[in-house]
């Protein structure tokens, strides 16, 4: 596909879609790569060769040695970005990096915060990550979030930190019954030492953006997917951040322009943490999906829900993200299954209906599925002509009911096992 202006990789389904690796495909081309949402609640694998690279907050345009930025729509925990950029300097990779000034900073109460609110929901809980996500965007609506900019200001960040530590310590006690763990004063050296490390990546995103969107190619890479959005998802069983393509205006901070989007689709659907998920399966096919495909979460080790492809959910999703291409991803997991079949159709008390809006409502539908004969795919196949009819003959189908073209096609975790359509 042609790449001009500004292209968004966006999540599709329930996150880990393969957006790190399709970032990594595109970014090739481009001359600027943004994370614009979430935190280190993503975990983006990158394949190159051998070597395996993961990263929660970097950009995955940092393996091909792009120019990176973190926008301000994205939680920024300091420990975890210098970790980061630590091991990817010790791979021998430049780290070409930009930091917004307006990037709110995920300090260690949030993390314990996040683990406590878990604690208390028992068995009603989201299955977060515990990376302190809800806790720092609460902060930032709430309008007593720390900014990247606040860090950087010794004095500032000092009398800002006092008071949010003594309101965090009282809520842990009085709400939770929880004595914090982390110290005002541990806190304030440590993040002092990582506001020095950090200084010298501050930079206006927001006008670097402004200033490239219309001269170069601007890859916005997204974290989690479309029904992990606080508004658009399954609600409460989502993140607490935008991860749709229209957020790129409001994380990033340019004005409306046409941009490209590209939905990157897993051949089946997972999800990880709670929440309603009607194509799942709890059966041998089930298994074979988390094994063979491997789900196990990149961040937090968990075995990742594993389903057929639920296309009700992406007609839903292209409609709130507007695709313009699709990238079909792990195809070559399907391999070895004798039939495979597609949710196509959604009933409620016998009427069809689109994608519910709530999730009581979710749970009364029931899906109707269209059955495909299986294929193999090898790994070597390196375009489309290549692939098994029915592999073709699915893909198609996926194609022609959102219609929206396939662009890429993924068959394996190496950039090699890739279908440029
Ligand atoms: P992300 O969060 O969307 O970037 O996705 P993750 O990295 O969390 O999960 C995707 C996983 O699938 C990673 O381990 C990738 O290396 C792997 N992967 C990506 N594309 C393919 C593919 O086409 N086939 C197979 N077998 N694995 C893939
Ligand atoms: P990537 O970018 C899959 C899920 C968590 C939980 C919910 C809320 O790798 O696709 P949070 O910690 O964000 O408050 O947890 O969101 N979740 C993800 N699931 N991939 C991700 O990111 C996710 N980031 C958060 O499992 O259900
Ligand atoms: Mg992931």
């Amino acid at each position: 596909m042609v790449h001009i202006g500004g292209l968004v990789i966006v999540g599709s389904q329930w996150g880990d879609e393969g957006k790190g690796k399709v970032t990594d495909i595109m970014c090739e081309k481009s001359d600027l790569v943004v994370r614009y949402q979430g935190g280190n609640n993503a975990g983006h694998t990158v394949v190159v060769g051998e070597e395996v690279f993961k990263f929660h907050l970097m950009p995955s345009g940092v393996v091909h040695g792009k120019k990176c930025c973190i926008a301000n729509g994205v939680v920024l925990d300091p420990r975890v970005l210098m970790k980061e950029i630590k091991e990817v300097q010790k791979r021998g990779i430049t780290v070409d990096i930009m930091i917004d000034p307006l990037t709110q900073i995920i300090l260690p109460y949030h993390n314990e915060l996040d683990g406590a609110s878990e604690k208390e929901l028992d068995d009603k809980k989201i299955g977060t990550t515990t990376r302190g996500i809800g806790p720092a965007y609460k902060d930032k609506y709430g309008r007593d979030g720390i900014r990247f900019i606040d860090l950087l200001d010794e004095k500032l960040f000092a009398k800002k930190l006092k008071k949010n530590y003594e309101h965090k310590k009282n809520i842990l006690d009085k709400i939770y019954g929880i004595e914090i763990e982390c110290t005002y004063e541990g806190i304030l050296e440590e993040y002092n030492a990582l506001a020095d490390k950090l200084r010298k990546y501050l930079g206006d995103v927001s006008k670097e953006v402004y200033d490239s969107i219309h001269t170069k190619k601007v890859l916005f890479e997204s974290a989690q997917g479309t029904f992990l959005d606080i508004s658009y998802g399954t609600y409460p069983y989502v993140t607490s951040s935008h991860p749709i393509s229209g957020a790129v205006f409001t994380d990033v901070g340019f004005p409306p322009t046409n941009l490209d989007v590209i939905a990157i689709v897993k051949a089946y659907t997972t999800r990880v943490g709670s929440g309603p998920f009607l194509c799942e399966l709890n059966d041998e096919v089930g298994d074979h999906l988390v094994n063979v495909g491997q789900e196990f979460g990149t961040t937090t080790g968990r075995k990742r829900r594993c389903g057929w492809l639920d296309l009700v959910m992406l007609k839903y999703s292209n409609r709130i993200n507007g695709f313009t291409d699709l990238a079909i991803t792990k195809l070559d997991v399907l391999t070895g299954l004798e039939k495979i079949k597609v949710g196509v159709k959604y009933t409620m008390d016998g009427e069809v209906v689109n994608f519910p809006l709530t999730i009581d409502q979710l749970e009364k539908c029931i899906v109707e599925y269209k059955e495909f004969d299986g294929f193999t795919i090898t790994g070597k196949e390196r375009t489309y002509d290549e692939l098994e009819e029915n592999a073709k003959i699915y893909l198609k189908f996926i194609e022609d009911y959102l219609g929206v073209k396939i662009s890429i096609v993924s068959i394996g975790p190496k950039r090699s096992e890739t279908i440029i359509v």
